[in-house]
Formats: C-alpha cells, structure tokens, sequence
C-alpha cells in the first residue's frame, strides 16, 4: 500500500507553528507534492464545533477529563475523516498539533498522563506522525507574542502552568529523539523556516530516491 508521510508541528502557544505550516505547505506544493494541510484542535466541521467549546474562555467549569476527552473525539475524528484517507492517497499530511499536544497540555499539564496516553490509542488507533517538528521558545516568550485580550481558555492559563507544558515538551523531546526534532523558535520567521526544511528535505529526498515507502 502506498502511503504519504505525516508530518505534526508542535510547540507552546505563541510558537509561530501555523505561519511555519503554511509556509511549508506552500513550498512542498511548489515542488509538486499533493499536500494536506490541518489543524488540531478542530480539521473537521465536527473538530471546529468541538474546538469552539474546548477554548471557549467562559468555560472555566470544564473538568480535566472532559477536557481529555474533547481533544481526544476531535483527534478521532481528524484521524478517520482526514488523515488516513489523505496518507492512503500517498499525500503528505501536515497537520498544526496532534497527539503530542495532549500529552503535554493534559498529560504534563493537568497531571493526567496514563489517561491520555490510554484513550489517545483508541482515537487514533495507533497513528502517529513520521516526524514532529518542535517549535522551541520558552513559554514566557511564546505567551508574550498573544494580545492578552485575545487569549482563549487554555492560553488564559497561569505562565507557570505553561513553564510546565514545555517541560513537558522538552522531556518528550529527549524521549523521543527519532521522531521529535526540535527548531530554535526565537529566530525570525525566515530564519525558522529555513531550519524547517533543513528537517524535512532528507525526508522527501529518501521517498523520491525510493529508499522510503512514502510518496
Ligand atoms: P492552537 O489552535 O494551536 O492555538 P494557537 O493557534 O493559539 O497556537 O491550539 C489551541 C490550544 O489548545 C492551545 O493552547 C493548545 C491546546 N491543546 C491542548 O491543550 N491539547 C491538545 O491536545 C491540543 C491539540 C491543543
């Protein structure tokens, strides 16, 4: 079976992951390749529908769990309506966030790690990305880029709270080596993406060349 390459961004709030997704999209699609490019929370109709009440900043009642529980339904439903078809077409997913956000946020965030990583198998019946590009910028710097009017719910969270988040990623990137490659964030925003293709190239190099079964 063909299948493409699944390629997720991650990194704390204010990263710059979405600029860096669109400017990799725009250049794989230059190249030729047949790009899918999401998001998490949200991708799909229902995704966004669930996205609006998980960062909806009035709701301060939302438990830990349901709040598992929403990132996971939205992630099953990504998976399934999008994801998979898209790498059984032999595209190239790029998706801002997946299930590594859930591990840190909820996991390292909201101390539930057991449980995300349990109910995360089921919603995606075991995908994960070929690569993680880690947008790496302390969280302080990263929360100071949002316009505190602007927040949403888990970005409203206290800085200490988001110190713990990128402990979080930092700790997954060192177990991780493969698969999590981490960028210097704090550069401009040129400088970033040029660190970014330097990850992916030898990827796309490897599947053209036949080495890979992607693509
Ligand atoms: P995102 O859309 O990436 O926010 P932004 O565009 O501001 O970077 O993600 C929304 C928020 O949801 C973000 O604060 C991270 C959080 N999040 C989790 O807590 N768990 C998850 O599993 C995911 C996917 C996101």
């Amino acid at each position: 079976m063909t299948r493409g390459l699944f390629l997720t961004f991650e990194g704390p709030d204010g990263s710059g992951k979405s600029t860096q997704v669109r400017m990799l999209a725009e250049h794989l699609t230059q190249q030729g390749y047949a790009v899918l490019v999401t998001r998490e929370p949200g991708g799909t109709d229902i995704g966004e529908q669930i996205r609006s009440v998980i960062l909806r900043p009035e709701n301060t009642a939302m438990a830990p769990v349901t709040e598992v529980l929403l990132y996971a339904a939205c992630r099953a439903q990504i998976v399934q309506e999008l994801i998979r078809p898209a790498l059984e077409a032999g595209q190239i997913v790029l998706c801002d966030r997946f299930l590594d956000s859930s591990v840190v946020y909820q996991g390292y965030g909201r101390g539930l790690l057991d449980a995300v990583n349990g109910i995360n198998a089921f919603a995606t019946d075991g995908l994960a990305p070929d690569l993680t590009i880690l947008l790496k910028i302390g969280a302080q710097a990263g929360l100071a880029r949002i316009r505190e009017k602007t927040r949403d719910r888990i970005e409203s969270e206290s800085a200490a709270w988001h110190e713990q988040v990128y402990a979080g990623y930092l700790a997954l990137e060192q177990a991780n080596p493969e698969r999590i490659r981490g960028i210097d964030a704090n550069g401009s925003v040129s400088e970033v993406h040029d660190a970014v293709l330097r990850v992916v190239s030898p990827l796309l190099d490897a599947s053209a060349s036949g080495a890979g079964e992607a693509l």
